[in-house]
């Protein structure tokens, strides 16, 4: 099976965990997309009553086109889980998300979902975070000084531009700039520094928040608790 297909096999695996009634968090990614097809067949094969969160206005776009009802996270009493991607995840299941730019609602969903569920490929699964660029996303006042103080710490920003070379702007109409870090040795640390920079909305690094894993691998999918 080649990554995509991978990709797949977890998305379709993980509506197992959703059940008749449930308010349900949408992530965002290549991942998810197969997920929320899986959940909209779901919905539609069996009448199920579930409401959507969604953490983007690509999965929001596609959830509507499927007719899953939606609420947003403020009139969301709850929500019982949120399925979402990830670009790494770590021995001790910390991760780094963000690399579709939706990571601030993604963690506003994440911190207010029970159960939080990650679908991944292998290809995913590392011993230390840092090989896949960290996001940060900043507010654009500013921001060229901010990246100048990451440059100065030795952090190796980017800003992250769209195909046609303009910077891109998140769904709050935010900047991403991403870290080149190679290797993340105190993550804790890491968060504990970016968040207290003045102009830094959220970072990418998703510590202590994810409660099960689906691993797609050549054998199927492997599930995770962390
Ligand atoms: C979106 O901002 C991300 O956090 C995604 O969940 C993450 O990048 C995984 O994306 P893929 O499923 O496309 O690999």
């Amino acid at each position: 099976m080649n990554q995509n297909e991978l990709k797949r096999l977890v998305g379709e695996k993980s509506v197992e965990w959703v059940k008749n009634g449930m308010i349900v968090g949408l992530g965002t990614g290549s991942t998810v997309r197969y997920m929320v097809d899986a959940l909209g067949r779901r919905i539609a094969e069996e009448d199920l009553q579930i409401t959507g969160v969604t953490t983007s206005s690509v999965t929001a776009k596609q959830a509507e086109a499927l007719g899953i009802p939606l609420i947003s996270v403020d009139e969301a009493d709850h929500i019982d889980i949120v399925i979402d991607g990830a670009d790494e995840i770590s021995s001790y299941f910390q991760g780094i998300k963000g690399g579709g730019a939706a990571l601030l609602f993604e963690k506003i969903v994440a911190v207010n979902s029970t159960k939080v569920l990650w679908i991944v490929d292998e290809s995913k699964m590392v011993d230390k975070l840092g090989a896949f660029p960290l996001p940060v996303e900043v507010i654009p006042y500013g921001s060229q000084k901010l990246f100048d103080r990451f440059a100065a710490k030795g952090l190796n920003p980017t800003f992250r531009k769209q195909e046609n070379g303009s910077l891109l702007l998140t769904d709050s109409d935010n900047y991403i700039i991403d870290l080149h870090l190679e290797q993340i040795d105190d993550p804790h640390a890491l968060a504990e520094y970016l968040i207290h920079q003045v102009g830094v909305v959220e970072h990418g690094l998703f510590l202590d928040m994810v409660n099960d894993v689906i691993v797609g691998k050549q054998v199927g999918p492997v599930v995770l608790h962390a």
